[in-house]
């Protein structure tokens, strides 16, 4: 007899490993389903997150205390108690305060801005691949996936490149921090680099107040809100450490699970090889697949109803991007890779309504480019043997391979 939904527990790592058939179950069975011993609602169904994602006054953003929840590591507290405070800024406010700090950031992500960085990305891409090309064998989380996003995202925000292993640390420390399977010791090191964070990016805004120069920390040091006043640290570090870790690990996850997905199904990898044309489709479609953002909260604001669900006021939406991007009511058979889709854009990966993606448009070419250059110099492309695990990083609201390693032919 097939499982049904209470048979899932969400929050065991095995199920955050391969959530697909409890996502199939949940959508079958009780589309707003109650986590047991919880205050938690796991929303599946594509219609539902959509509605859910739009009525911001009755499903709030202000869940930060949920993402910045004490660590249980004394130690660690005490270091977070050494820094700056956490404030809300963008993705954890609601409008109309929402669209104060978003207004500041909104141009620098444009998509006029965007597309005037194509051949840069393009000839970042190129380093890239040269730098492993005749090796025929790769690492290529670390060598492709990180460094991609990570060089733009700290070209953004002007961070020199001898800085960049710090970057993808701090990156790493706050999705940790998201993860909530974080140990003690591991907790501890999570802070210790998110105060090193906080303490550097505040003198870099010291510095770009005295010199100005043409990049975000720049910008949000001269920035003015509400009756004319500079930002204070707190909130400068809030917009930064979001474009930060939105900006790195997402990218970096679909571009690795792509590859995989491609290696999976050659046949969809061969349709792009054919007509490269498809590719701005195929990641429109890998987004579906790989739902790096798989998920996120929203905080009942009033006693309501969904579904025929009573739901009280305060208990907590998990909203689950991957499980609606596998709904099978909007996707035909939707856990087939589709380089063809004709309604792969329609995924929900970079959310819906006010809080939708700052960096799409960045992230779209970002993932455009990345394909392009892969399959444009490598072929044939295989998973080494004995180098991959092919798990994620225990995370309930970002996805990502732990690594991936693969064997290529050089395109000559
Ligand atoms: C494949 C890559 C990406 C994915 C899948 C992704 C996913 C998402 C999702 C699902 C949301 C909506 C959150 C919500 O509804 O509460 C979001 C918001 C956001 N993303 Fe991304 N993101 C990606 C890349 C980026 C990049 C490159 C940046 C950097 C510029 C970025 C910055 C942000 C910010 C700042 C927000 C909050 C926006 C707001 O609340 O108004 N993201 N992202």
């Amino acid at each position: 007899m097939s499982k049904t939904v209470s048979d899932y527990n969400f929050f065991d790592p095995e199920i955050i490993e391969s959530p697909f058939d409890f996502y199939a179950a949940a959508r079958r069975d009780a589309p707003i389903h109650h986590l047991p011993d919880t205050n938690i609602y796991f929303v599946s169904r594509y219609e539902d997150v959509r509605k859910i994602l739009k009525d911001t006054e009755t499903f709030s953003n202000e869940f930060g205390a949920i993402l910045n929840e004490p660590p249980k590591n004394p130690e660690a507290a005490a270091v977070y108690a050494s820094g700056y405070e956490t404030v809300d800024t963008m993705l954890t406010l609601d409008p109309p305060r929402h669209r104060v700090y978003r207004n500041l950031v909104n141009k620098v992500f444009s998509n006029k801005r965007v597309e005037s960085m194509h051949d840069y990305m393009l000839q970042m891409a190129d380093q890239l691949i040269d730098s492993w090309i005749d090796d025929g064998e790769v690492d290529l989380l670390t060598r492709f996936c990180v460094p991609l996003p990570v060089w733009v995202i700290a070209d953004q925000l002007g961070v020199p490149r001898e800085d960049l292993e710090l970057f993808k640390k701090w990156s790493d420390a706050f999705a940790s921090r998201l993860s909530r399977f974080a140990d003690a010791d591991q907790e501890l090191e999570d802070a210790r680099l998110i105060v090193q964070f906080q303490h550097y990016f505040v003198d870099m805004i010291e510095q770009r107040r005295k010199d100005p120069q043409d990049n975000i920390i720049s910008d949000l040091a001269h920035a003015r809100i509400d009756d004319g006043r500079e930002l204070t640290h707190p909130e400068m570090l809030s917009i930064v450490q979001q474009v930060l870790v939105a900006g790195n690990e997402t990218s970096t996850s679909t571009i690795a699970e792509g590859v995989l997905y491609l290696i999976e199904n050659p046949a969809e990898c061969d349709k792009l090889r054919a007509d490269p044309s498809l590719i701005p489709n195929a990641v429109e479609e890998i987004l579906r697949l790989a739902t790096p953002s798989c998920g996120l909260w929203r905080l009942v604001t009033q006693d309501t109803e969904v579904q025929g669900v009573q739901i009280p006021k305060d208990a907590l939406m998990m909203v689950r991007f991957a499980s609606a991007n596998r709904d099978d009511e909007h996707f035909e058979d939707a856990g087939k890779m589709d380089v063809c889709r004709h309604n792969a854009r329609d995924n929900l990966s970079f959310g819906q309504g006010v809080h939708f993606c700052l960096g799409a448009q960045l992230a779209r070419k970002e993932l455009n480019v990345a394909f392009e250059k892969l399959l444009q110099r490598t072929d044939n492309w295989r998973l080494t043997e004995g180098k991959n695990s092919l798990k994620h990083w225990p995370n309930l609201i970002l996805r990502g391979l732990e690594e991936l390693h693969i064997d290529f032919d050089k395109i000559k």
